[in-house]
């Protein structure tokens, strides 16, 4: 399916029109979805400032975004999801430059008591999963952090992408 069309069958009602946010569903969320006219993302793997990857895009329409009203489009077909990034592609001329690319960060591995829930609650609340998002950049900018970097690196020992998903996934269940 067309880019576009799948963009105004699944999200145009949030994103609007003319991908700049304002939706008609747009007035009654919080946060705001996002504009993609300025071609600056959030949920990345990829340094501050940088464009995120096809990785990461795809996986936030999959995925959505917990605790926002982003629809889950699960059951999007790959191909649907491929056009509907190129499209959102297109309302931003930031995309065009090589200079805002970069590849996705190494990330270290989530540390292991991120599994165990009463531990993780305890850390939670100290701040510590926070700054460690912080630390790596990932764009969660409304929140502050408490560790210095040596005790974070002394928590994470192995390096790996999938880390995102999964702190992420933990940071809002927390926030
Ligand atoms: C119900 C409203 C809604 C619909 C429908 C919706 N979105 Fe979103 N979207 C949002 C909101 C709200 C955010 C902002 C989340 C934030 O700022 O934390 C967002 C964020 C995003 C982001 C993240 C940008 C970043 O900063 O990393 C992408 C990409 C995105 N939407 C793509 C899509 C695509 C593609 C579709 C359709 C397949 C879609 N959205 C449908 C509400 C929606």
């Amino acid at each position: 399916m067309e880019g576009k069309y799948v963009f105004e069958r699944n999200c145009i009602v949030c994103h609007g029109p003319r991908g700049d946010g304002t939706g008609e569903m747009s007035a009654q969320l919080q946060p705001k979805p996002r504009s993609f006219r300025e071609g600056m993302f959030k949920f990345r793997t990829t340094p501050a400032g940088t464009l995120p990857t096809e990785a990461d895009l795809a996986r936030t329409i999959r995925g959505g975004l917990n605790g926002i009203d982003m629809g889950m489009f699960t059951n999007l077909p790959d191909d649907d999801v491929r056009a509907v990034i190129e499209y959102i592609k297109s309302f931003s001329r930031r995309w065009r430059k090589a200079e805002n690319y970069a590849p996705p960060m190494k990330l270290p591995q989530p540390p292991k008591w991120l599994d165990d829930k009463p531990q993780r609650n305890t850390r939670a609340t100290t701040g510590k999963i926070v700054h460690w998002i912080a630390q790596n950049h990932i764009g969660i900018s409304r929140l502050s952090g408490f560790k210095s970097d040596a005790e974070i690196a002394a928590t994470a020992d192995r390096e790996s992408e999938e880390s995102v998903c999964s702190l992420r996934h933990d940071l809002d269940l927390i926030d």
